[in-house]
């Protein structure tokens, strides 16, 4: 089997290439990534020289590009997860986010189709890999966003998201596509780019510098470890039903100053300064244009169904990753010079 899976230098798509190069020797993953600055091939440097993987450097905003490699490669499979990905960023650009989220999605749906309609879709899998912030904003409580949950997307990012959901199910309906897709709670891991919360924490309590915390701290976010979410996705797109839908979550909520809390604490005991230390360095600041409250992910589905499960508990999985930033401070040094600095300069300057 061959499989592209766009995305694949990002941050969840750099665990899903790893799992699948390394699990299933013989398919052969291409990588399709335009190596944004949120592709890092330092990501991919030990599987980079495996025969069974290969990085196509393009751009899904590009229609003839996508054919031709499509019509070049004939792919049995794809597992798309190239996005614009941070909601900050959706609202400073909303336009990138329409353009690589629906427009690009559309693009790999439309050459999916021309390569596959006329075999009749033998064997053929189109994974869309999506977010639970499709479904708006929960109040505090009970409530979690279940594969019914109505779409209210909210920002520009889940706005686009949604409309990359909805033009997979109609290639599902229209044109009989064989689609799976999946929406995932809030990723953290190694090799997180630190524009999102938890690396972007990690980055400023290593320099000593203020930790952004947006309005009261009190919005929830669902966390689960990344290598769980790909494990999640390798079990949708080998045991998943076509057409149907699977949510993924840590069952593991934390306000956003509790997490703040519990990362500070965990870096000062790792790095032997005295407890209490890194909170100091917490800023309440302007809070983002429409924060969601809270999300929260029921995964009894793809539990019951699917029987996976998340392996670590969130402070296991968030001791690894503050291991593995402590370990590997070039790659967050790379990441963070030149063109990351003008970003957090024009976002942070107003808060
Ligand atoms: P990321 O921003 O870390 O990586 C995105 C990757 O896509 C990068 O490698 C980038 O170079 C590539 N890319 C961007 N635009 C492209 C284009 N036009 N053509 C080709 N490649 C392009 O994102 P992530 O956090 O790894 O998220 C991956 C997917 O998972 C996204 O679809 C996102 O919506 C979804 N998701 C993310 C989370 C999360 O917490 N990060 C949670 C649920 C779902
Ligand atoms: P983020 O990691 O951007 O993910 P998302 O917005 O997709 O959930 O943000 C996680 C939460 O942390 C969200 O409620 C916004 C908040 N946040 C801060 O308080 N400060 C920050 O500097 C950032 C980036 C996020």
């Amino acid at each position: 089997m061959k499989i592209i899976i766009t995305g694949g230098a990002g941050f969840i798509g750099s665990h899903v290439v790893r799992l699948f190069v390394t699990k299933y020797p013989e398919y052969q993953i291409l990588n399709l990534d335009a190596l944004t600055y949120a592709g890092n091939l330092e990501n991919l440097r030990d599987v980079e020289s495996a025969p069974n993987y290969r990085l196509v450097k393009g751009d899904i905003t590009d229609q003839a590009f996508v054919d031709e490699l499509f019509a070049r490669e004939e792919p049995d499979a794809v597992i798309h997860l190239a996005a614009e990905s941070h909601v900050d960023r959706s609202i400073t650009d909303p336009l990138a986010f329409v353009k690589t989220n629906v427009l690009g999605t559309v693009h790999l749906l439309n050459a999916a189709k021309n390569l596959w309609k006329p075999l009749g879709y033998e064997g053929k899998v189109f994974y869309h890999v999506s977010t639970d912030e499709v479904y708006g904003s929960l109040d505090f409580g009970p409530e979690m966003f279940t594969e019914d949950t109505s779409y209210d997307p909210r920002s520009p990012y889940s706005a686009s998201k949604a409309a990359s959901d909805h033009f997979v199910r109609a290639w599902h309906h229209t044109y009989h596509m064989p689609i799976k897709l999946s929406n995932c709670s809030n990723n953290y891991g190694p090799n997180h780019f630190p524009e999102k919360l938890i690396p972007l924490a990690i980055h400023r309590i290593q320099h000593g510098e203020a930790i952004p915390v947006y309005g009261k701290g009190e919005n929830v976010r669902d966390w689960l470890f990344v290598k769980d979410h790909a494990t999640a996705i390798d079990a949708v797109f080998h045991k998943g039903t076509v057409g149907e839908t699977y949510n993924i979550g840590g069952v593991n909520e934390w306000a956003n100053l509790e997490l703040i809390h519990l990362l500070c604490d965990t870096l000062d005991e790792k790095t032997g300064k005295e407890k209490g230390t890194s909170r100091q360095l917490i800023k309440f600041v302007t809070d983002r244009a429409g924060h969601d409250l809270r999300y929260a992910i029921d995964s009894s589905k793809i539990m019951n169904e699917l029987g996976w499960k998340p392996s670590v508990t969130f402070e296991q999985g968030l001791g690894l990753t503050v291991d593995w930033y402590l370990e590997n401070e070039t790659w967050l040094n790379n990441v963070t010079s030149g063109a990351y600095q003008d970003y957090y300069q024009k976002q942070y300057a107003q808060r």
